[in-house]
């Protein structure tokens, strides 16, 4: 592995590869999904906070985007960290779209009906362990209550396991309105898939490409993980090959995140055949270079898309913001989320409902909304949630748009914090000016390094446990 090396791949330049700053940079930290993130959400928080924030966000009037939540799945991967519930028995189902449909009822019953829907994403779990009756169905409920643009011009998504999807069910989701397809392939190197207990061909990811693209869905993006037992640099180039044979518009590799003491199914898998950490460096600095070469730019994190995506469009933009989902195109749209551990971004607020099912279901009986846990933003976290999302979205940030949207002097407000950037100016990750800060393009990759430091809760839970940088 070379110590120091250019890859020509970001919308805002090129990357330099620099192994002894990442080594000493890579610490663990948030992905900031948000900001603030997850553990600061109170278990407090009350229904009438919801209540007038969806109040405030009838008055904006912007678009909406909505995220389903499909917990189950028909069989466990051992690496999982998603929330899922792996059953066979399929009234489970059934049971939870009748108090989904419960929720959609409530929760609309308080959103203005005339605001349009842009953006929907059904995520799991896997949402195709539904049957066409069911995912027509839901739908229907959906339209019924909300106003979903029409004429494919909204951004409808839906996660698929290309190993374990019925015959047909593509064509009723794209006859349904979906229009963007994610696949989680992880890896096609038999070894590695027998470890993870995870299974999918590369005959049936091509099968299922060849099909989307026939039924014209806008987007493919495909989901990717280094660090998974028995992956190497070898192993996992062969993997890129196939991916990229396949064209996917959009690319995720994912760092694998072991936390066996978080997600108990991660004891399955032996820690002896793990790669290194050195191994997974090498395994990520190959994949960049692979990708970029094969005209994929590079978004940011784990992220890649083709020039013509969407998210390498916004990006360049300039209007690219964080959410729950990753990157997200629509990010001037209120977030309604539905499900069991969905969190929903509504207007200065973010909520998530219940992370267990018999929780949930509860308060969904009780004609409450199943909300566990919650923040209100005050006037420096939304601030703060801007410098973070200008930085790890394009890579810089201006003093004066700052300044414009929240009326302050950057240089006296973040005084402590621009003293602790000298030293991440000192070692090359970033440039300071009197106008800004760059992030430099060896700091591209330790983005989250940066943005850590505008994090006020950080340093007063040193305790929290976060996954690698990188
Ligand atoms: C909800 S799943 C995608 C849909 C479907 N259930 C599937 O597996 O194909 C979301 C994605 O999260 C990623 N993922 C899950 N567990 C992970 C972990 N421990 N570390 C890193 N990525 C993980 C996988 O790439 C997976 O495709
Ligand atoms: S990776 Fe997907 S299919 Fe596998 S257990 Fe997790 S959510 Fe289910």
């Amino acid at each position: 592995m070379n110590a120091k090396h250019t890859l020509p791949c970001t919308e805002a330049g090129e990357i330099i590869w620099d192994k002894a700053l990442i080594e000493r940079h890579a610490l663990s930290g948030p992905r900031y999904t948000s900001y603030p993130t997850a553990p600061q959400f109170q278990k407090d928080f009350q229904e009438s906070q919801i209540l007038e924030a969806l109040a405030r966000s009838n008055r904006k009037g912007n678009n909406l985007s909505l995220y389903f939540h499909i917990p189950f799945c028909n069989t466990i991967c051992y690496y999982c960290a998603c929330n899922k519930i792996v059953t066979g028995d399929r009234s489970r189902a059934e049971i939870y779209l009748n108090k989904l449909y419960r929720e959609i009822e409530l929760k609309s019953a308080y959103l203005d009906k005339k605001r349009k829907v842009s953006q929907l994403h059904w995520g799991g779990g896997t949402p195709t362990y539904l049957n066409a009756q069911q995912i027509c169905e839901l739908m229907a409920v959906t339209r019924q209550h909300f106003n979903l643009v029409e004429e494919d011009k909204g951004e409808f998504s839906i996660e698929v396991h290309p190993g374990n999807i019925e015959d047909d069910l593509l064509k009723v989701l794209r006859e349904q309105g979906f229009n963007r397809l994610s696949m989680g392939v992880q890896d096609f190197d038999p070894r590695t898939q027998k470890a993870v207990n995870r299974f999918n061909s590369f005959e049936q990811v091509e099968a299922l490409t060849t099909q989307a693209r026939d039924l014209k869905f806008h987007s493919v993006s495909m989901d990717l993980i280094y660090g998974l037992p028995f992956q190497t640099p070898q192993s996992m180039l062969q993997t890129l090959e196939k991916i990229v044979a396949l064209s996917p518009d959009r690319i995720s590799l994912f760092n694998y995140a072991h936390l066996p003491h978080l997600f108990k199914t991660q004891k399955q898998i032996d820690d002896n055949t793990l790669p290194s950490s050195e191994e997974k460096l090498e395994m990520f600095q190959q994949a960049i270079a692979y990708l970029c070469e094969a005209d994929y730019l590079f978004i940011g994190m784990d992220h890649f898309a083709k020039q013509s995506d969407d998210l390498a469009v916004v990006q360049a933009r300039g209007e690219l913001k964080r959410n729950f989902q990753g990157y997200s195109t629509h990010g001037d749209c209120d977030l309604i989320a539905f499900g069991v551990s969905g969190i929903s971004a509504i207007d200065n607020i973010y909520v998530q409902n219940c992370k267990q099912l018999d929780t949930y279901y509860a308060a969904i009986d009780s004609q409450h909304f199943p909300a566990e846990s919650g923040i209100s933003l005050n006037e420096d976290d939304r601030l703060r949630q801007h410098v973070i999302n200008q930085l790890i979205c394009h890579f810089k940030l201006e003093f004066t748009d700052i300044e414009k949207h929240f009326n302050i002097h950057f240089q006296h407000y973040f005084q402590a914090e621009l003293r602790a950037l000298k030293a991440l100016e000192a070692d090359g990750l970033i440039e300071i000016s009197e106008t800004g800060i760059k992030v430099s393009p060896q700091g591209r990759l330790l983005v989250r390094r940066v943005c850590m430091l505008f994090d006020a809760y950080l340093s007063r839970q040193p305790e929290i446990r976060y996954s690698q940088i990188i």
